[in-house]
């Protein structure tokens, strides 16, 4: 049976993999750079230390790259060959619908992915959860008003928690996926689409507000964003604007047996 790393276990997708995992009893361990509980193991991308003993026994990966790094496959490279020499077989990357092999950053780590015995690649594209917790978008459904450069184009926004089934069933399944999996929800939305279904159930206004990309840069930066990063969100939404992510793709059906999660379904269950 597996034994796997969840890296980012106490994140968004990792969490919810970790969980996923010890449902159907498989021994998973999350890695966190601050470990406050039983099954979490310390670990941090820049402590190169701290990886062994996170490594040991381990047979699968589950690949949350460094957040914010602009080259992650400086660290990611040294790390799967400390993961293959300690007998890691398998690894699971979570990626973007946004990125390609030929992306700057994560791209570099889907081609260092596609090298290891067995693997897989999760493409998904943006996560419904960004309407809660501390992301941006988050912050607009609070303010009453989400802005972004995004115009009224399209995205197919994904349950992090479908994210976390097809991890599963990657890190798990006897024959392992070697392939990619681009992820989507059941229907593609706009922001203001999204946003009135976010007001009927909560009760309280909130509306979209589209922007040019300058103007959109710039809020970012003035929110403290360094500009480098502000630079590539905004460059994310004009993609997203010119109809990147307006497209539903089966793969969480196919992959997990049932079908993915609508945005009207989370809404009800995880905005408060
Ligand atoms: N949000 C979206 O719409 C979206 C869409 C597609 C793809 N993605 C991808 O999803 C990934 C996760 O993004 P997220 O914002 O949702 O992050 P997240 O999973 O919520 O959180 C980051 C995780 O990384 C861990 N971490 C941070 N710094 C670390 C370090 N130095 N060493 C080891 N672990 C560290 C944190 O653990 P501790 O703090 O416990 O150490 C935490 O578990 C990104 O690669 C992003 O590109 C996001």
């Amino acid at each position: 049976m597996a034994d796997v790393l969840v890296l980012g276990g106490t994140g968004t997708t990792g969490r919810r993999v970790v969980a996923g995992l010890r449902e159907r009893g498989v021994p998973a361990r999350a890695a966190t750079r601050k470990p406050a509980e039983a099954g979490q193991v310390r670990f941090d991308w820049t402590d190169r230390a701290t990886h062994a003993d996170a490594l040991r026994g381990a047979t699968a990966v589950y690949l949350v790259a460094p957040i914010g790094e602009a080259a992650p496959a400086a660290l990611v490279e040294p790390f799967l060959a400390d993961a293959f020499d300690a007998g890691v077989r398998r690894v699971v990357l979570l990626s973007s619908s946004a990125v390609t092999e030929d992306s700057p950053g994560l791209g570099d780590l889907q081609r260092l992915v596609r090298a290891a015995p067995e693997w897989t690649v999760l493409k998904p594209s943006w996560f419904m959860q960004n309407f809660t917790g501390e992301h941006l978008v988050a912050q607009g459904v609070r303010d009453g008003e989400i802005v972004t450069a995004t115009g009224d184009a399209r995205v197919a926004f994904v349950d992090a928690g479908d994210i976390a089934a097809v991890a599963v069933r990657a890190l798990t399944d006897p024959e392992p996926h070697n392939t990619e999996h681009v992820l989507t929800g059941p229907a593609a939305l706009s922001y203001a689409e999204a946003a009135r279904i976010v007001a009927a159930h909560t009760g309280r206004p909130v509306r979209h507000r589209a922007v040019g990309t300058a103007e959109f840069t710039a809020r970012l930066t003035a929110s403290g964003l360094p500009e480098e990063f502000a630079a590539v969100l905004a460059a994310l939404d004009e993609d997203i604007r010119r109809g990147a992510e307006d497209r539903v793709t089966p793969a969480v059906e196919q992959v997990t047996g049932r079908p993915a999660r609508s945005f009207r379904t989370f809404a009800e269950e995880e905005i408060r």
